[in-house]
């Protein structure tokens, strides 16, 4: 008999199978089917070639292996508690002249065991160096093994495979080896074990780190320029483990000398009521079992500050030698490109307040003639008013400032210069 669907035409009367994958422990069911039977029997045999079922009848005494269907379309059998041992190729055959075949793989997944981190101690010593090996065993086929400090994964860790006495499974192994920091203190180092039998469901081993280290210590001042009668707070930060407390504060390599006004409250030092002779060196101290450390803070109590602000203020200026010809400007430094892009009016000094008193004299005693011409600006500033530089000159009757830069005699030199003013 022949039978074609689609084109493909096939004799009819064969045995399907197919391959099945199951995790240890679990059951298989293997499935042999023949569309076109008449009437021919059927039967499963295992990888040593022993009859399981012939048609419904069983024929091996193995209380795992039972029938699940037999007709003359199907013969199924499930084999439940599968090991290691019954992995291999299963045979269906219809016993027809010849007889035909069909093979089935049956693949068992060994799964792995739980993963231990082994070479841990606690604590370490920031320094140290840290080992740590996570193993799992009874894997097929291998397990992936990843390691993960505080959920991010640390790449290009070496792992090693070893195969089990079993001979079927495998051992798999891998050393995290690293210096340990103090920032590593805390931290939680899990090996995460990834397998095919796991249903996504990794295996996770996580270990704590206790790393131990120096304290560091920092003082943070509650002012930035402390005055007679004014309180004080000094502040001791200080890091490590196991945590240094108390802190010791003292002054000038001694004890405190005012404890009235020197209250030492945790980490924290106020002085009130502060006094010129509270200046010094203030030194807070901490310890732990792994050592000490220690910073300096100096004091210098100020004079109760004047109410009134400075009278002159001096401005930042790119050289140093205009300051001495710009003892009365109040205005900072502008460049003559700022000038000629945002705003335009400023030359001719009639609007935007930075600009209205301007009539003032470029500064810069590079040249001498330069600064002659200056002497010369200034003379004429007092007499006339506002005035623009000489340097300027020719930019007056400019409709703009753009136009007034292109016009100004010289060069990038005279724009530089062009930057102060003053009344
Ligand atoms: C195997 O067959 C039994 C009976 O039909 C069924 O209950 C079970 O779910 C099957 N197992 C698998 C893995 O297909
Ligand atoms: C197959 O077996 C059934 C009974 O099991 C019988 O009725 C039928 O005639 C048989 N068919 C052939 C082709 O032998
Ligand atoms: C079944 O498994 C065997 C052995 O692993 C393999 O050679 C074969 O190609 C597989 N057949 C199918 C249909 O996957
Ligand atoms: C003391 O602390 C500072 C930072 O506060 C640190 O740089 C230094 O290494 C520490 N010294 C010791 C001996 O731990
Ligand atoms: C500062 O301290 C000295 C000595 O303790 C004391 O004589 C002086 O009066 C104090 N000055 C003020 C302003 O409190
Ligand atoms: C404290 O420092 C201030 C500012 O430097 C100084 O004027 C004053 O003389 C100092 N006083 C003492 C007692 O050192």
């Amino acid at each position: 008999l022949v039978f074609c669907s689609n084109n493909v035409c096939s004799q009819g009367q064969f045995p399907l199978t197919q391959n099945v994958t199951v995790v240890e422990g679990g059951t298989a069911n293997l499935t042999c089917r023949v569309d076109q039977n008449d009437n021919t029997s059927l039967q499963w045999s295992n990888p040593a070639q022993q009859t399981l079922y012939f048609d419904d009848k069983k024929a091996l005494r193995d209380n795992r292996i039972e029938l699940v269907r037999a007709s003359w379309h199907e013969l199924s059998i499930s084999v439940s508690d599968v090991s290691l041992s019954d992995e291999g190729q299963y045979t269906c055959s219809l016993f027809t002249m010849p007889v035909k075949t069909s093979k089935a793989f049956l693949t068992v997944l060994g799964v792995p065991e739980k993963p231990q981190i082994s070479g841990f101690t606690s604590p370490v010593m920031e320094g140290e160096r840290m080992q740590l090996t996570c193993k799992t065993s009874g894997s097929k086929p291998a397990a992936d093994i990843r390691w993960f400090k505080n959920d991010k994964e640390i790449k290009d860790v070496k792992y090693l495979k070893e195969e089990d006495a079993n001979r079927r499974t495998f051992t798999v192994s891998s050393t995290l080896d690293f210096r340990a920091d103090r920032s590593d203190d805390g931290v939680v180092v899990s090996c995460r074990v990834d397998h095919e039998s796991l249903n996504s469901t990794p295996q996770i081993a996580r270990q704590v780190l206790e790393i131990h280290y120096t304290p560091s210590v920092k003082i943070i001042s509650s002012s930035s320029w402390p005055e007679e009668g004014q309180s004080i707070v000094l502040t001791c930060e200080s890091k490590g483990k196991p945590l240094p407390e108390p802190v010791l504060w003292t002054k000038d390599g001694g004890e405190l000398p005012d404890p009235e006004r020197m209250v030492v409250n945790g980490r924290d030092l106020r002085i009130s009521f502060l006094n010129k002779t509270d200046n010094g060196t203030y030194r807070c101290e901490a310890t732990n079992p792994i050592g000490q450390n220690s910073t300096e803070y100096v004091l210098i109590v100020h004079d109760v500050s004047n109410t009134l602000l400075p009278t002159t203020v001096i401005p930042s200026l790119t050289t140093a030698t205009v300051t001495t010809t710009v003892a009365l400007t109040t205005s900072t430094a502008t460049s003559a490109t700022a000038f000629s892009t945002r705003d335009p009016n400023a030359l001719a000094g009639q609007t935007g307040p930075d600009h209205a008193l301007i009539g003032g004299i470029v500064a810069v005693v590079v040249f001498v003639t330069l600064c002659s011409i200056i002497l010369l600006g200034r003379y004429l500033a007092r007499h006339k008013g506002t005035y623009l530089t000489n340097e300027a000159k020719g930019a007056e009757d400019a409709p703009d400032a753009d136009t007034a830069i292109i016009n100004a005699e010289g060069s990038q030199v005279n724009a530089e210069e062009k930057k102060e003013y003053f009344i």
